[in-house]
């Protein structure tokens, strides 16, 4: 049993072709286990089981494929559904996303739902100041401004000079350039400046920026908040990679860093949340300071 466990663990199903070469003595032993390492639908297509072959390995590897496409496009028809209903047309946030477009950025701002979510974290708090470390284009600059007061204050953190212009057009077209500071520079160094130059307590800090540097960010964040005060840390799920110790990528292992910190800290109590919709599958860890630094 434990060669047969041992066999399916070194699989990759990585085309239909692969799955051709499980050897038809372990089929029926390893679907569960082949399902599991697809981590795909298993429900759905366990149902289907009625061969040991080869071809009925290809069969489960094709469900499990076309089953993950139509996931997304169903993430993303639910997403539209409830932005359609949940939250109207707005014509700064809309022209930011063209601008962002139009100036080739990349479309990895948060969601419409996500950016609609932290704008309501912020007045469910009565949020005066903010922290975002990494603009893009300001997308949820925007959002996070518009909870402020009038009186508020709002400094985005960005590294990329291009991003940090478009961001500035986009929030000054949203009438926010009175409230809002783009910093340009790399956080780490805008983070100490910001220290320096007695900047804090914020009521919010949003974390968005380059992965590896999430748990630098995490402690940063924690000398610049208050107990009270949110740390929201975004993509921390990186579709399922999280939780695979053994996945080299920097930003899995910037966030596995970032929740040893946090299982460690006395002063937040945090958690995670799983996301789906028509950014794939990611999520995101929400701390609650809980005593002053
Ligand atoms: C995911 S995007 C931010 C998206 C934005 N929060 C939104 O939802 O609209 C990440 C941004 O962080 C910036 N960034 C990456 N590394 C950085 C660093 N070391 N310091 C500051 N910004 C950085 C990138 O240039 C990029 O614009």
């Amino acid at each position: 049993m434990m060669k047969v466990f041992l066999i399916c663990r070194g699989m990759r199903l990585k085309h239909p072709e692969d799955a051709r070469r499980v050897p038809p003595v372990f089929s029926h032993l390893c679907v569960s286990f082949v399902l599991a390492v697809q981590g795909a639908f298993a429900r759905g297509v366990v149902a289907d089981y009625r061969s040991r072959s080869g071809k009925f390995c290809v069969r489960i590897f094709k469900k499990c494929e076309g089953a993950e496409t139509m996931g997304k496009e169903q993430w993303a028809a639910v997403d539209r559904y409830f932005a359609g209903m949940l939250i109207p047309p707005d014509p700064a946030l809309d022209a930011a996303l063209q601008a962002n477009a139009a100036a080739g950025l990349p479309p990895i701002d948060v969601a419409p739902n996500q950016g609609k979510l932290l704008h309501l974290l912020a007045r469910m708090l009565g949020a005066r100041t903010i922290l975002e470390i990494g603009t893009l284009g300001g997308y949820s600059t925007i959002w996070l401004a518009r909870a402020l007061p009038p009186d508020g204050r709002l400094i985005t953190l960005e590294v990329d000079p291009k991003h940090a212009e478009v961001a500035r057009a986009n929030i000054a077209r949203a009438g926010l350039s009175e409230i809002v500071e783009v910093r340009l520079g790399k956080a780490l160094d805008s983070l100490s400046q910001l220290v320096a130059e007695g900047h804090g307590p914020f009521d919010i800090v949003f974390i968005d920026a380059d992965k590896p540097n999430n748990p630098e960010y995490f402690k940063w964040a924690l000398q610049l908040t208050r107990r009270g005060s949110l740390i929201i840390v975004d993509n921390v799920v990186r579709s399922g990679a999280v939780a695979d110790d053994a996945n080299p990528d920097p930003g899995v292992q910037g966030v596995r860093r970032l929740n040893e910190l946090l299982a460690a800290e006395p002063r937040v109590s945090a958690t995670a949340i799983q996301t789906v919709g028509v950014k794939g599958y990611d999520g995101f860890i929400i701390a609650l300071v809980t005593d002053d630094q």
